[in-house]
């Protein structure tokens, strides 16, 4: 079949291992099956694959890609959920130890087909594109658990979306607005700054600029480059939730004296459950938000959207098409 896949990692220059091409069919394990892949979504994990974060060189030449929907040997419209759990585990999917992404242990999305565990089949609704639906699984579940599951954020409440071009950072503000909470963005672009005001933003500001007023919860992505400025932009008692650090994960400083002196909640959020995902799709369904693509390509042009992305250089998702 045709793959987009890593056959080596280089941490300076991640596209050197980036191949396409054919790779053999996967065969589904018992209780699994076989998707036929009809969209794919690109996320950092990728780039972070090809730098040989997360994958192990013994997994290689590894199929690429977390997310996807398409159609189940039945032919029904699919969206698949990427966590892949020990067959034993029976709690919170996303704190079983032995889990994994699809692309870690198991091939992944980028491909004419894809095997996964039966259970992790959730139905697209009708609404939904296949472009749109391939772009939950990750980036928008992840989003989803830190605004509502982990940052327990309720209507009214006011949140502070740090780095507003991203692919979690564009769904924060989407599914932010959508949950009626008043929404801060920053981006160190005004064109990104604009946009995220189009997609719901209340206000936008330059990234690390002071705010109006203090907010309930941070949702950070981005790490060293933004970790202060979200401890201070915190009220007392307030929650940071943290999911990423695309600029890296050592800030300059921890502010551990305002951590606790104002009595904060550093949080921690991994992607989301099946059950979240069915209720993202569900939400998308009903209140008509849809996710942000940057640019669709075929699957035979994905070293073009690895690109884009390793230049930080997006504004939402990169769409693979089959
Ligand atoms: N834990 C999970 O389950 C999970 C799931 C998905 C993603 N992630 C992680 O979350 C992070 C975000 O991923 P993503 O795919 O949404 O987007 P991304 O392409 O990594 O971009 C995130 C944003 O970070 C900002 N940024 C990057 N470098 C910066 C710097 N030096 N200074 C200030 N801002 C900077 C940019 O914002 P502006 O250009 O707008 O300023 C960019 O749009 C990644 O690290 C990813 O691995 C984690």
């Amino acid at each position: 079949m045709f793959a987009v896949y890593a056959d080596s990692f280089s941490t300076d220059e991640p596209l050197s291992g980036l191949q396409v091409g054919d790779r053999p069919d996967p065969v589904p394990e018992e209780g699994w099956t076989t998707v036929r892949v009809k969209a794919a979504a690109l996320n950092h994990h990728d780039l972070w694959s090809l730098r040989g974060v997360g994958l192990k060189e013994a997994a290689l030449p590894m199929v690429l890609g977390c997310d996807a929907a398409g159609l189940d040997e039945d032919s029904n419209e699919v969206v698949m959920h990427a966590v892949v759990n020990d067959p034993s585990w029976t709690g919170d999917q996303t704190l079983d130890p032995k889990r994994s992404l699809l692309s870690e242990r198991y091939q992944g999305t980028f491909a004419d087909l894809v095997a996964v565990p039966r259970r992790n089949l959730v139905p697209k609704p009708a609404s939904l594109s296949f472009e749109e639906a391939a772009c939950l699984p990750t980036a928008w579940l992840t989003a989803y658990r830190m605004l509502f599951t982990r940052g327990g954020l309720k209507p009214g409440d006011t949140v502070l979306v740090q780095g507003a071009g991203g692919g979690v950072a564009t769904a924060l503000v989407a599914l932010g607005r959508a949950g009626g909470l008043r929404v801060y963005a920053t981006s160190r672009d005004e064109k990104k700054r604009q946009r995220a005001l189009e997609l719901g933003a209340h206000e936008v500001f330059e990234s690390n600029a002071r705010l109006p007023q203090r907010v309930d919860a941070v949702m950070e992505t981005v790490g060293r480059a933004t970790w202060s400025h979200s401890i201070k932009s915190l009220r007392p008692g307030g929650t940071l939730v943290v999911s990423g650090t695309t600029s890296g994960p050592d800030p300059e400083n921890a502010e551990l004296t305002r951590v606790f002196f104002l009595q904060l909640r550093v949080i921690g959020s991994t992607m989301g459950t099946s059950a979240e995902l069915a209720s993202l799709t569900e939400l998308l369904d009903v209140s008509g938000v849809r996710p942000v693509i940057d640019r669709v390509l075929p699957m035979e042009q994905a070293r073009e959207g690895f690109a884009a992305m390793a230049e930080g250089d997006l504004f939402g998702k990169v769409v693979f098409t089959r």
